[in-house]
């Protein structure tokens, strides 16, 4: 009902186009049925010493066809003019609310079945417009009209019409009934298919390496066999259709021509009964016509009820209501009595996290893996609030400044970058597009990635494939770490920025952060110790709490869990350079 009110509330969009278009509809239907009695009036008319009515309703039949076959058209091109921007509209109204959800909602979609709602739910919209307004619509008043003449002509015949009517009906939602619970089957059926074939792609270079193409093609075989019975019962419910409600029809249309015939000695013309024959021998059709309408109404109801139901979704984060503009931002950023639980989820992540970050300095947060690093950077860009405690930038409750400016206040070296399937300059210039390519140029050539990108045979247009997968991990991280760099952010934050590097590279990064750390916030999280040995200040995390801060000298001198995983690196026997 829900789904129904939004889709009448997309329509509201179009009053005036709907209204044209309804009558037209409705002069269409009408002009249609005109053809069984033109035939009518001029078998009725015909008369050898004197033709001219003939002739005149020979006219009006030529007008019945050509102006209907006109009218058709433009009653077709006026639901167009409907449909096409009706699906654009609701394409872009739905994309908009995704762009806008949370990070969570994000982290918990399953891309393949929000596609598939997409395209299924645009589907939706065309065939339920088309299945209401032109088919349904248009069956029902042929058939009343039809209702009409009949029972001009005799009683009977329209008392006929009506049983088949009310027979057809009970019969078409009991097939429809047992025709979609076969469908929901035949689907599962489907999408295990469509699952087994995807996922084989997706993890194309695991089947490579066990060399198992024979067992995925055994899986594919083992799921066709379910899949065959299910298409079978499936499809042999539209035999049931064409059976019964061919069987019916086929029966009540003989009733009908049977009083008719029946009928021309009690007053009945020939060309009553070509009239008869005319509407009963249509609306035989038009009953499997209403069958496959009624169907595919109930067959997309679901998917526009998945596709509308995004605009359900709740926006956890929310904007602040009279948002606060920083007019310059410093870059001091602290963590008040942070307490954080996951959405869904009960453990406790963070935990009286409490840390000020001096304008302009450098802070690395280092830990074992799951310690919370990254959830800390997350909380920073809002991509979820904290459950206690406030994240201040500037002195500001940052739920009170707009999201877009938080967030363009600080650029991210995520931990696993992912790239467009774009260009490398497409990608490289993402956070600001209007850079110039000397500006591009400069953020390359510190992020040192530069000299590799003009060696490229397409160069900056070298297209890097899906989520970058025709680069190294290391090239990918420098291009996010230009990428970073062209926004000239007051606060940036490496998260394992360098971890897929080698050393020589390593040291270049680290020398450009030098320079771009002058003037910026930087937060480093970091599982080598050589990037974090100069910072300001080290934080050490343990289990969602902090457990040491201080300079590197400091925590060594302290003998704590840093000094600890120091020695274990600088002097751990197979030298491995990682803390964990
Ligand atoms: N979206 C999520 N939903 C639920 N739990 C999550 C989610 N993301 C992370 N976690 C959990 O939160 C904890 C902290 O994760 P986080 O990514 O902050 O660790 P980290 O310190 O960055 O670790 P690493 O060094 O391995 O990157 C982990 O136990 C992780 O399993
Ligand atoms: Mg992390």
């Amino acid at each position: 009902m829900k789904t129904f009110r939004r889709f009448v509330y997309f329509l509201g969009g179009y009053k005036l186009e709907m209204a044209v278009f309804m009558v037209i509809n409705t002069v269409s239907v009408t002009v249609e049925s005109m053809r069984p009695w033109t035939m009518k009036m001029i078998l009725d008319n015909a008369n050898i010493n004197n033709q001219t009515n003939v002739y005149w309703f020979l006219g009006v039949l030529g007008v019945v066809v050509v102006g209907g076959n006109f009218i058709n058209s433009l009653n077709l091109f006026l639901a167009d003019k409907i449909k096409i921007p009706l699906s654009k509209h609701i394409r872009e109204t739905v994309f908009k609310k995704i762009l806008d959800l949370d990070f969570a909602y994000h982290v918990d979609k399953n891309t393949g079945s929000l596609i598939s709602a997409f395209k299924r739910g645009d589907g939706a919209v065309d065939q339920i417009f088309g299945a209401v307004f032109q088919e349904i619509y248009w069956t029902i008043i042929y058939i009343v009209i039809a209702f009409g003449f009949l029972v001009k002509v005799n009683v009977s015949i329209g008392l006929a019409l009506l049983a088949l009517f009310l027979i057809n009906m009970v019969l078409i939602f009991w097939l429809i009934r047992k025709n979609l619970s076969k469908r929901v089957a035949f689907n599962k059926s489907e999408d295990e298919i469509s699952g087994i074939i995807t996922d084989t792609m997706i993890n194309y270079d695991t089947v490579k390496y066990f060399a198992a193409e024979k067992k995925e093609q055994k899986r594919l075989s083992n799921k066709f066999v379910e899949w065959s019975k299910n298409v079978w019962d499936y499809s042999n419910t539209f035999r049931l259709v064409d059976i019964t409600i061919g069987t019916v029809s086929a029966v009540g249309m003989l009733i009908m021509l049977y009083i008719a015939v029946s009928g021309l000695n009690k007053g009945l013309t020939i060309g009553d009964v070509v009239l008869v024959s005319g509407f009963v021998t249509s609306i035989h059709f038009q009953f499997f016509h209403l069958f496959s309408q009624i169907r595919n109404i109930a067959k997309h109801a679901v998917d526009l009820e998945t596709y509308l139901g995004i605009l359900d979704n709740e926006t956890t984060v929310k904007e602040a209501s009279i948002p606060k503009k920083i007019a310059k931002t410093m870059g001091k950023i602290e963590f008040r009595n942070i307490g954080f639980v996951y959405p869904k989820n009960k453990e406790k992540i963070l935990d009286g996290i409490n840390l000020t970050i001096k304008a302009g300095s450098k802070v690395a947060f280092v830990g074992r893996s799951g310690a919370g690093k990254t959830t800390l950077v997350k909380l920073l860009l809002r991509f979820y609030d904290p459950s206690k405690g406030l994240v201040l930038i500037d002195g500001i409750d940052i739920k009170k400044i707009q999201k877009a400016d938080l967030r363009s206040m600080i650029a991210v070296v995520p931990q696993e970058p992912v790239l467009f399937n774009n260009t490398i300059k497409f990608n490289l210039a993402y956070g600001r597009e209007e850079a110039t390519m000397a500006e591009i140029e400069n953020s390359a050539r510190q992020a040192n990635i530069l000299e590799f990108i003009e060696k490229l045979p397409n160069g900056w247009e070298t297209e890097v494939g899906e989520r970058g997968i025709k680069l190294s991990g290391g090239q990918k991280q420098r291009l996010a770490i230009a990428r970073a760099l062209l926004t000239d952010p007051k606060v940036l934050v490496f998260d394992e920025a360098t971890s897929n590097l080698d050393s020589e590279s390593e040291k270049q990064i680290q020398m450009a952060l030098e320079v771009v750390s002058k003037t910026r916030t930087v937060i480093i999280v970091a599982h080598r110790f050589s990037t974090v040995r100069d910072a300001d200040s080290i934080v050490v995390l343990s289990a969602g709490t902090i457990i040491e801060t201080g300079k590197h000298d400091q925590l060594i001198k302290q003998g704590g869990v840093y000094e600890k995983l120091w020695n274990l690196q600088t002097k751990g026997k197979d030298g491995v350079d990682r803390l964990i």
